[in-house]
C-alpha cells in the first residue's frame, strides 16, 4: 500500500518520493543554505541522474526548488552525475558536475547562476565550453572512471585545483588540474594522491582542517596551524574512508599522517550506512559542515513498493580531534530547534545487571536521545585479545545478547514491546594487559525487523576514549527507519536503516539496557520527542 509510510523520515532530508543518492554542491550564498542531489525523477531505483535542490535558512528545515542542472547539452546528455560548488572571489558560486556524454564518457562540466540576485539560484546556465575536462589517453584514463570534480581550492600562486576520482585497476587515485580563469583545465602529471587496492575513488573531498581550534577553514586556506583531509568514497565497500595529512601546494603532492591506514581499513566517517558524503566551509558560522547519503538496507522490490529510496543524514558540524588523529562529528546545533521541551531525564540510575529500563513519555520513533555512562572501575571488563582489531567483526561476534563484565550497555530502540523487534546501539568495555581500557561501539540491526528480506548487517568501531576518565557518552537520533549514532561525544558515528514491522510509530519504544554480567550507572539520559522538520 502506498499510503502506508513508516519509514519516511520526519525530520532527515527526503524529498517526496523516488530515487536519491549523493549530496551536490553544498554552500551558502547570501544566508542560504543549498544542497542539491542525485535524484531520479521518475522512479526509486537509480537512474535518470538530475541535480534536485532544495534550500534552507537552517540546514533543518526546506524549500524545494524545480532541478537545476539536467541533461541539457552534448555534454550532459546521458546524465548530471556528482560534483561541488566552489565560491568565486566577489560571492560568484560556480559548479563543476560530471555529465554523461554521447558516448558514455565521464566528463567534467561547468554551470552558473543564471540570475545572482535571485538569492535562491533557481536557474543555471551551463558553458558553451563544456566540456571543461575530458578523459584523455595519455595516462590510460578509462572513460567511466573519471567524476566527481571537488570544491576547487585556489594556491598563493592565484591558480586554482580540482581533484577528480578515478582508478587504474585497483589503484584508486585523484587526478589534478589547474587552471588560473577556471574555464580552462590543464591536467598536473602527477595526482594529488594514489592508494593501492583501493578500486574506484567516488566523490573525492579535500579540505584543510585547524590544528589549534574548532572552527571550519576556507577550503583555499593554507599555512600553519592548518592539516588536511583527504576523503575518498570506495565504490567497491561503499563506506567513505578519511586520512590526514599533509599538503605541498607547490609540489601539489597530499602526505597522509604516519600512523593513519591510507585506504579500506582505514578511519571511516561513520562504520555504518553513509556514503557520498560531502563538506563544504560555512562561512556564516565558522565551521566546516558534512553532508552524507543514508542509502537503503530494503530490498530494491521493497524500494519500488514504498515508492522512495534513499536519505540525507542530518548535517555534521566536523573538525580535527584535540589528539589530531582523528575528526569529531556532531549533528548541527540547529536540530535542537526541533526538540520538544522539556526532555524526559534520568539522572544517576544504576541499571543493574540484565536490567531493561523504559523510557516513556517520549515519541520513541521520532527522537533525539542522549545517554551518558559511569564508569568507575574497569576490573571485571573482560581482557581484550590483540587480535580483535576488527570492530565490525567483534561486534557481530558479540552482539547484543553476550553478555560480558562491562556491556553490552546502552540503548535499545524502535522496539516492540514484546523484545520481538529492536535495534540496539551500544558499548562494550574491554581491558588490556596493562589494564588500559578498550572501549567498542555497535548497532546491532540483527533483530530490528521480522522482515527478512533487509540487510540486517551490524556494524561496529572503536571509541578512542578512557571512560574512566571521561564519561561515555552516546546520542542516538530515531527517525522511523533511521537511527544515526554518535559515540564519545562525536568521535564515532554508526548510522543504520531499520525497517521493524510492528514497532513503527506509537507501537515503537526506547530503552536503556545494561546486558553485562555487573551493573553500570547512567549518569544522565535525556531524551526529546522531535517535531517535524519542513522537508518536502
Ligand atoms: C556515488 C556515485 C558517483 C556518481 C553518482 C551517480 O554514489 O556513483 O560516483 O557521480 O553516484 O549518481
Amino acid at each position: 500500500d502506498y499510503r502506508f509510510q513508516p519509514y519516511r523520515t520526519g525530520y532527515h532530508f527526503q524529498p517526496p518520493w523516488h530515487w536519491i543518492n549523493d549530496p551536490n554542491g553544498p554552500m551558502i550564498y547570501k544566508g542560504i543554505y543549498h544542497l542539491f542531489y542525485q535524484y531520479n525523477p521518475k522512479g526509486a531505483v537509480w537512474g535518470n541522474i538530475v541535480w534536485a535542490h532544495s534550500t534552507s535558512r537552517d540546514l533543518i528545515n526546506w524549500f524545494p526548488h524545480p532541478p537545476t542542472i539536467f541533461p541539457s547539452q552534448k555534454s550532459d546528455v546521458n546524465g548530471c552525475w556528482s560534483g561541488s560548488a566552489t565560491i568565486l572571489p566577489g560571492e560568484k558560486p560556480v559548479i563543476l558536475y560530471t555529465g554523461i556524454d554521447p558516448d558514455k564518457k565521464q566528463v567534467q562540466n561547468i554551470a552558473y547562476p543564471k540570475d545572482l540576485s535571485d538569492p535562491y539560484l533557481k536557474e543555471w546556465v551551463k558553458s558553451d565550453k563544456n566540456p571543461l575536462m575530458a578523459p584523455d589517453n595519455v595516462n590510460n584514463i578509462n572513460a567511466s572512471s573519471f567524476r566527481d570534480p571537488t570544491t576547487a581550492w585556489q594556491g598563493p600562486d592565484n591558480i586554482w585545483r580540482v581533484a577528480i576520482g578515478s582508478k587504474i585497476n585497483d589503484l584508486g587515485f585523484a587526478i589534478l588540474y589547474k587552471s588560473k580563469d577556471f574555464l580552462n583545465w590543464v591536467k598536473a602529471k602527477r595526482p594529488l594522491h594514489a592508494t593501492r587496492h583501493t578500486g574506484m575513488w567516488e566523490c573525492v573531498d579535500f579540505y584543510p582542517v585547524a590544528t589549534n581550534s574548532q572552527c571550519g577553514l576556507d577550503t583555499s586556506t593554507l599555512g600553519p596551524n592548518v592539516k588536511h583531509v583527504l576523503k575518498i568514497s570506495l565504490d567497491d565497500t561503499k563506506h567513505d574512508y578519511y586520512t590526514i595529512g599533509s599538503y605541498n601546494y607547490t609540489t601539489d603532492k597530499y602526505t597522509p599522517d604516519k600512523g593513519l591506514i591510507d585506504g579500506d581499513a582505514g578511519l571511516k566517517y561513520d562504520y555504518g550506512k553513509f556514503y557520498a558524503s560531502k563538506t563544504f566551509f560555512d562561512s556564516a558560522k565558522n565551521r566546516r559542515i558534512l553532508w552524507g547519503w543514508i542509502n537503503e538496507s530494503q530490498s530494491v522490490a521493497d524500494d519500488i513498493k514504498k515508492g522512495w529510496a534513499g536519505v540525507q543524514a542530518i548535517p555534521r558540524n566536523i573538525y580535527l580531534d584535540g589528539s589530531g588523529k582523528q575528526l569529531v562529528q556532531w549533528p548541527v546545533s540547529e536540530l535542537e530547534q526541533l526538540r520538544s521541551s522539556p526532555p524526559v531525564n534520568v539522572f544517576d540510575k544504576r541499571l543493574e545487571a540484565g536490567e531493561l529500563h523504559e523510557v516513556t513519555g517520549v515519541t520513541a520513533a521520532q527522537a533525539d536521545v542522549e545517554i551518558t555512562f559511569e564508569i568507575t572501575d574497569i576490573s571485571k571488563a573482560e581482557e581484550y585479545r590483540p587480535r580483535w582489531t576488527h570492530a565490525q567483526w567483534l561486534c557481530n561476534t558479540k552482539n547484543a545478547s553476550v553478555r560480558g563484565g562491562l556491556g553490552p550497555f546502552g540503548l535499545r530502540v524502535l522496539a516492540s514491546s514484546d523484545s520481538q523487534e529492536y535495534t540496539s546501539v551500544f558499548f562494550r568495555v574491554f581491558k588490556k594487559a596493562d589494564n588500559k581500557p578498550v572501549v567498542l561501539m555497535c548497532s546491532d540491526q540483527s533483530r530490528s525487523s521480522l522482515n527478512e528480506d533487509n540487510d540486517k548487517t551490524t556494524y561496529g568501531a572503536f571509541v578512542d576514549v578512557d571512560p574512566i576518565k571521561e564519561k561515555l557518552s552516546l546520542r542516538s537520533l530515531i527517525d522511523h527507519s533511521i537511527v544515526e549514532s554518535f559515540g564519545g561525544s562525536g568521535r564515532a558515528c554508526i548510522t543504520a536503516r531499520v525497517y521493524p514491522i510492528t514497532a513503527i510509530e506509537d507501537k515503537a519504544r526506547l530503552y536503556a539496557f545494561n546486558n553485562a554480567t555487573e551493573g553500570v550507572t547512567i549518569s544522565t539520559l535525556s531524551a526529546w520527542s522531535m517535531k517535524k522538520a519542513q522537508i518536502s
